[in-house]
């Protein structure tokens, strides 16, 4: 038990003092909106805002999941509710870490409590897919996850798929059998919506169409391009071979822009574009893409290990601007009409997409 708690200090220090990102982009530079030279809006009547899972949001960020499970006001409880306050500041949904910490040593649920704080902030748990699956001993089911929402007044469970992470460390659980039947079990009895969130290898088509089959409410992409998962992995490697095969996989996965396509063109589903998401015109792009928000992660841990609420919405607003210059300068007066803009789509991403779905159809349809 002890040991999940280091490991999560671990991967927030890594993530603090070294080089975690991607090598490669996220594909958004092959993403190109349009310049509009008469916009035929007014700057001042833009309006940010995006609904989701049944609540009105003010801006399309989200603030994604990073940690929990230290006692009390320790690091993580700290992070979390920083991130909490800006989150209820600009009204905009966060994520809290995985809490499988909190499910082993429930004394640790403090750390992943923001209610105190962020009163009205609409709050996701975090539970991992390889807990679900079949070969787990002690798997998780509808009581883990009900404690997970619950214990944090939580208004909705994401469960990460983070395969790549795990097959490159050595305690990593690689347990994936029977998780989708786990989570359309979970999902047919569950009154919470449940979010299927990757961490940095992003989700195809063809897993988007399977986690919507089974009535899950919302995908976060979690694509390449951002943190690596390897690469915080590469500087736990104990050993040699660790190192090696986590650096060969440091750059494995489905871009960020890539996968918000693929979601967006085979299913219906409310999209969350986090991964390597950096500035405000790149979040334009994924919204105008098909995305409902842009989700961040590593960048907000800075300010926020500080317990630095200002320098979050800093970071935040500088974004939030960003965005609406860029939807200005296409003429949208909303999301909605940030949908509806032409986009044109080159190089690698528009090869891979060209492979893999109808370009046109889905430029369409977004
Ligand atoms: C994460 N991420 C993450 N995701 C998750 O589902 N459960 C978790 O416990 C964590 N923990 C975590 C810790 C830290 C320090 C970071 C930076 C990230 C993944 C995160 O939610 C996000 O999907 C990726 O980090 C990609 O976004 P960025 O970092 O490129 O903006």
């Amino acid at each position: 038990e002890e040991l999940t708690i280091i490991r999560k200090f671990e991967h927030i220090e890594h993530c603090l003092k070294r080089n975690v990102q991607a090598h490669v982009s996220n594909g958004f530079e092959d993403v190109h909106l349009v310049h509009m030279s008469l916009p035929e809006i007014d700057k001042g009547e833009i309006d940010m805002s995006v609904e989701f899972l049944g609540r009105k949001f003010d801006y399309p960020i989200f603030i994604a999941g990073m940690t929990g499970g230290t006692r009390g006001s320790q690091l993580a409880g700290k992070i979390n509710k920083t991130l909490a306050k800006a989150a209820q500041e600009l009204n905009i949904p966060m994520g809290v870490g995985s809490q499988r910490a909190m499910i082993r040593n429930p004394e640790t649920w403090e750390s992943y409590y923001v209610r105190d704080v962020a009163p009205d902030v609409f709050l996701v748990g975090n539970l991992g897919a390889p807990q679900f699956a079949e070969t787990m001993p002690d798997r998780y089911g509808i009581e883990e996850a009900l404690k997970a929402v619950e214990t944090i007044q939580a208004d909705a469970l994401a469960i990460h798929l983070n395969p790549l992470q795990e097959s490159v460390q050595p305690e990593g659980d690689t347990q994936y059998r029977g998780v989708l039947k786990a989570l359309a079990e979970l999902k047919a009895e569950f009154p919470y919506p449940l979010i299927a969130k990757e961490t940095g290898a992003g989700v195809s088509k063809e897993v988007a169409v399977r986690l919507e089959s089974i009535g899950i409410d919302a995908i976060d992409v979690g694509g390449l391009g951002g943190t690596s998962w390897s690469a915080v992995e590469y500087y736990r490697a104990k050993d040699e071979m660790g190192r090696n095969l986590a650096l060969k996989f440091w750059d494995w996965g489905i871009k960020t822009a890539i996968s918000v396509a693929e979601v967006r063109y085979a299913t219906d589903l409310p999209i969350i574009a986090t991964g390597g998401m950096r500035d405000g015109i790149t979040m334009a792009k994924a919204l105008a893409m098909g995305a409902t928000f842009a989700g961040v992660a590593l960048p907000l841990l800075k300010p926020a290990v500080k317990g630095d609420v200002e320098g979050v919405i800093k970071v935040l607003r500088r974004y939030i601007e960003e965005i609406r210059n860029a939807m200005f300068l296409v003429g949208a007066r909303n999301v909605e009409e940030l949908r509806r803009v032409p986009l044109v789509i080159t190089g690698f991403t528009r090869e891979w997409l060209e492979q893999r779905i109808d370009l046109p159809a889905y430029l369409r349809r977004r």
